[in-house]
């Protein structure tokens, strides 16, 4: 099986399948999907960081199978002509702005890429295939921030009903609902998936983790938002891109699959770990990282708790987390330590303006 990766300019990235080889027959390496999730997670608005990201897919750029393509997803034409080109199988789309923060900044980014991005995408794929969908496959990578906020016990499930409270979630909850629409419009073949928070290696220091690990290397506060007692359902990379593989191969058309850790926790307490987890690893005396967290002005309408009940993905598909969070964090922060070059890079230049202007 041929796989191509999209990864459009700045911020977006489709994985998709060339055709011809046996769509659901074979399997395509996990790596190459961790590859393109990471590689989303941290291409950002930033040339450096994009740089950082085709760092990221070097292990898979030799494969013979593999192509690399650059464009933007919201060029019509652009996304038109790769598909006439290539003739795509089936699509992981991948491909988001997703960093709540800059959706409050600049929402209209959000709107661009992730909706009409994502109507791109459909737009080409109902095109080439014009009907004639048998072993073709729409698969479109989501969020748990689509359901909203939960209160202290409940847990999303596929059946929520959204209620989205940022730009960034009510982007992706536009286009969770422009695919469905396609589905019952065009009959086109998709599945989905509504992931929580992600961490692990490569992951752009916009997000909590990444960016609490790059503080502490350089001995920078830690703004914890607000009081701190927010609560996210955390769940390693690898797993997510595990759960993509079992999904796309043997998930049920026009189905929607939540994708948890059954790990949730507060930020302080996330924080906390963390902290005793570099103090640990950087030989430094207990209680020393910790000694950076600095409460700041809370997030504009932070959403108070996310968490998944994916069950229905463990019970159908048997899908479970392979680490535990300690492992997983573990691990994130050893690939952080021995990566300060990649870390470098993407924190560079357009980094320190963006980190100006959100921390001051
Ligand atoms: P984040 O990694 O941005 O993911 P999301 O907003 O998608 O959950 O944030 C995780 C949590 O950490 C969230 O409650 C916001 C909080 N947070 C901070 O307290 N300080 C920070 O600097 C960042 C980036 C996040």
């Amino acid at each position: 099986m041929e796989v191509c990766f999209l990864k459009p300019l700045f911020v977006t990235l489709v994985l998709a399948i060339l055709p011809g080889k046996g769509l659901y027959a074979q399997s395509f390496n996990v790596d190459s999907v961790l590859s393109a999730m990471t590689l989303e997670e941290k291409i950002g608005q930033m040339a450096q960081a994009e740089r950082g990201a085709l760092e990221n897919i070097n292990d898979i750029s030799k494969a013979s199978n593999y192509t690399f393509l650059k464009g933007d997803i919201k060029d019509e034409d652009y996304i038109y002509s790769i598909f006439e080109k290539y003739q795509f199988d089936a699509v992981i789309h991948l491909a988001a702005e997703s960093h709540v923060d800059r959706s409050i900044t600049n929402p209209n980014a959000f709107i661009e890429t992730n909706v009409l991005g994502t109507a791109n995408l459909l737009n080409a794929f109902r095109d080439l295939w014009k009907g004639q969908f048998d072993g073709k496959l729409f698969y479109h990578v989501s969020t748990d921030e689509v359901y909203g906020s939960l209160g202290k016990t409940e847990l999303f499930t596929e059946t929520t009903p959204y209620d989205p409270q940022s730009p960034y979630a009510s982007s992706k909850a536009a286009s969770d609902h422009f695919v469905r629409a396609y589905g019952n419009t065009y009959d086109l073949p998709f599945v989905i998936s509504n992931c929580s928070n992600n961490y692990g290696a490569n992951q752009f220091p916009e997000k909590l983790i990444p960016l609490f690990i790059h503080n502490i290397k350089n001995n920078k506060s830690l703004p914890v938002y607000g009081d701190g007692n927010y609560t996210r359902d955390w769940l390693f990379v690898l797993d997510h891109a595990l759960a993509i593989d079992l999904i796309f191969h043997k998930g049920k058309k026009t189905e929607t699959y939540n994708i948890g850790g059954f790990n949730e926790w507060t930020n302080l307490n996330l924080i906390h770990l963390l902290c005793e987890l570099m103090d640990e690893k950087l030989n430094k005396p207990k209680g020393t990282a910790a000694k950076l967290i600095t409460y700041v002005k809370d997030r504009a309408g932070h959403d108070k708790r996310y968490a998944i009940d994916a069950t229905k993905l463990n019970k159908e598909l048997g899908w479970k987390p392979s680490v535990t969070f300690e492992e997983g964090l573990s691990k994130t922060v050893d690939w952080y330590l021995e990566n300060e070059q990649w870390l470098n890079n993407v924190t560079s230049g357009a980094y320190k303006e963006y980190y100006d202007k959100m921390y001051g």
